[in-house]
């Protein structure tokens, strides 16, 4: 009898995600009697009845790994340990359902679970490998914030279109001597604003990690336009944050567990011109853009080194674990490691010291 496989994928989309498919079917065709099943939308599809599971033939995954998004769909609304009941009287309403989907999982008797996602998603394959389910988890963020690994797949290639963004900018920036604030994600880490700046030349970059204050950039601002630059590229990343004050967020959508993000390079320019900034400014929100399109040649690699490791693992029956790259290395951590912390940018990290070197205001 065969032995099986169930893939899936959850959370936010990432460049990468179908490079991990590949991987993964590829290398179990390899080996004899292995039959690789994906999951479609994170754990909607063992929830739902009937269920949707597909098998990933070499047809179903062939040249995949050069497309965006992920061919098994995706959701953030499928948490198992938190899942989003609609009620009655139109509000919703989260419960638990993870027993109920350990029960639909062993009956479907899969000999191993692969589950690619980020923070959240690897906290679920922690409970689902603790209530006996043998997981294996693959680590993709573009915000490149799990602690576990080095990198993750997605975040080279939002750097590199935020960097072509930022480019563009520049050049209408000079053109018309203005401010151009550019707005990148990363929600809790600054490391995709942090990236573009150093690769696009900013003068301003804005990190959740280092508050700024607001009368500290009007000044930056104000003398590079006296030494005659007559123009100034601001990176910001969405959660970053003023010294004083808060920026608003808006309610995620109806059984989203976020808040929703976005906006704040409006309220950046909103601040600096209350704060005395006399220049012309301008805002450009990337938003879901970075998220998009073919992965770089990079994601590519690691994604499908990812997956290749991922299928290994399954092979040495070394459940509960979460591939990993680390020291320029393929390795793996338990699902512990993996969600313990953050990869939060350090502010006394060298990129930082790097980046102040250059001239790069933080705002701080
Ligand atoms: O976590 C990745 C991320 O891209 C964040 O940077 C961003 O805040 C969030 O996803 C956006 O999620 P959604 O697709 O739900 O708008």
């Amino acid at each position: 009898m065969s032995k099986k496989i169930l893939i899936l994928t959850g959370g936010g989309d990432c460049p990468g995600l179908n490079a991990v498919i590949r991987g993964i079917a590829k290398r179990a065709r390899k080996e004899k009697g292995w039959e690789t099943y994906g999951c479609i939308e994170g754990f909607n599809g063992v929830f739902n009845e009937p269920q949707e599971l597909v098998l990933l033939t070499s047809k179903r995954t062939a040249g995949i790994h050069v497309r965006g998004g992920t061919i098994l769909k995706t959701t953030n609304k499928s948490n198992p340990i938190n899942f989003p009941m609609p009620q009655p009287d139109g509000t919703t309403k989260f419960v638990d359902r993870s027993d109920e989907l350990v029960a639909k999982l062993k009956a479907l008797h899969f000999d191993a679970v692969i589950n690619i996602g980020g923070d959240g998603s690897q906290k679920i394959s922690k409970v689902l490998f603790d209530k006996g389910i043998p997981v294996i988890g693959v680590p993709k963020t573009i915000d490149n914030d799990l602690s576990a690994t080095d990198m993750t797949f997605g975040f080279q290639t939002a750097v590199q279109i935020a960097t072509d963004s930022f480019d563009k900018l520049v050049t209408t920036a000079e053109s018309h001597h203005r401010v151009m604030i550019m707005e990148v994600m990363g929600r809790d880490a600054g490391w995709i604003a942090l990236h573009t700046a150093i690769a696009g030349g900013a003068e301003v970059c804005l990190i959740p990690e280092i508050p700024y204050d607001v009368r500290k950039l009007v000044k930056r601002i104000a003398l590079r336009y006296k030494k005659g630059r007559g123009f100034v590229n601001i990176v910001i990343a969405e959660g970053a944050c003023p010294k004083a004050g808060t920026i608003h967020s808006t309610a995620g959508d109806k059984g989203s567990e976020h808040v929703r993000l976005g906006g704040v390079a409006y309220q950046l320019s909103k601040q600096l011109k209350d704060a005395g900034c006399t220049a012309e400014i301008r805002e450009t929100v990337l938003g879901h853009v970075q998220r998009g399109g073919s992965p770089v040649a990079f994601d590519r690699v690691l994604a499908t080194l990812f997956g290749v490791k991922a299928f290994e693992l399954v092979l040495e029956k070394k459940f509960g674990r979460m591939v990993a790259y680390q020291n320029n290395n393929i390795t793996s951590v338990t699902l512990e490691e993996a969600t313990k912390d953050y990869n939060f940018v350090k502010t006394d990290s060298y990129l930082v010291k790097a980046a102040k070197g250059l001239n790069i205001s933080f705002g701080d």
